[in-house]
């Protein structure tokens, strides 16, 4: 088995850096960053658009037809659209981030973006990020992590990600947006957030970007030692 063709799956909590590290993982060894939660962003901002409220189950299955999703991958970087539109950024609000993990409960719409994810890990050469890598999407991945870190380390983390971008928040919203969302996706009962049995735990308190992929890199070169 060659490096560039491992999947690996890479799940674990909300602000864990699963995204950042991923993206460090893809741009050293070449395999492509798959962004999950970028889909559940999308199905939510279709819902916040046209005015259906994040907990109107009934309202969202009914919608989910006209929800026209689009992954493309461009020098490594992955672009999502919504019916026709380019979303970029717009999925990375607090409103949307309330109204993915709203959606991501309901059943219907994790199977709506279930074979969109599967294929996507098919053919190999993929570090997939979400919650359910692991367990549902590749449960066959050749290297599974769950990576995790303290709530204060994610909402330290995700603060400062925001006053960067001059998004207005105080930390206080940002920490318990955070232990809400945990709480959400821990205690659903569609996939929850759960390490598969055969995943690697990281926590990556005090660790950085860099350490942390050298960490996931250093599995994914003992796996291939092993396996050739
Ligand atoms: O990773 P993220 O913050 O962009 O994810 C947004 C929401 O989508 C989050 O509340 C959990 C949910 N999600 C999920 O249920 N399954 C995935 N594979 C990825 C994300």
């Amino acid at each position: 088995m060659k490096l560039e063709k491992l999947r690996v799956a890479l799940d674990g909590p909300g602000g864990a850096g699963k995204s950042t590290v991923a993206k460090a993982v893809a741009a050293k060894t070449g395999l492509i960053y798959v962004d999950t939660g970028s889909l559940y962003r999308t199905v939510g901002l279709y819902m916040a658009r046209h005015g259906i409220d994040a907990y109107d189950v009934e309202g969202i299955i009914a919608a989910l037809p006209q929800v026209d999703i689009k992954l493309t991958y461009e020098d490594g970087k992955q672009c999502v659209s919504l019916c026709g539109e380019q979303i970029g950024d717009k999925i990375r609000t607090e409103e949307a981030s309330y109204y993915a993990s709203a959606v991501s409960k309901i059943p219907e719409v994790r199977a709506f973006l279930l074979d969109m994810q599967r294929s996507l890990g098919d053919a190999g050469g993929v570090i997939m990020d979400g919650r359910d890598i692991g367990t549902v999407i590749m449960p066959d991945a050749e290297i599974k992590v769950f990576m995790t870190a303290t709530v204060e380390e994610r909402a330290r983390r995700r603060f400062r990600e925001q006053q960067e971008k001059g998004i207005d928040v105080t930390f206080e919203d940002v920490l318990s947006s955070i232990i809400a969302r945990d709480k959400q996706d821990s205690e659903r009962e569609a996939a929850p957030l759960k390490a598969a049995d055969d995943a690697i735990i990281f926590v990556n308190d005090g660790h950085t970007v860099e350490t942390s992929a050298e960490h996931i890199i250093g599995l994914m070169q003992e796996y291939v030692a092993k396996n050739s």
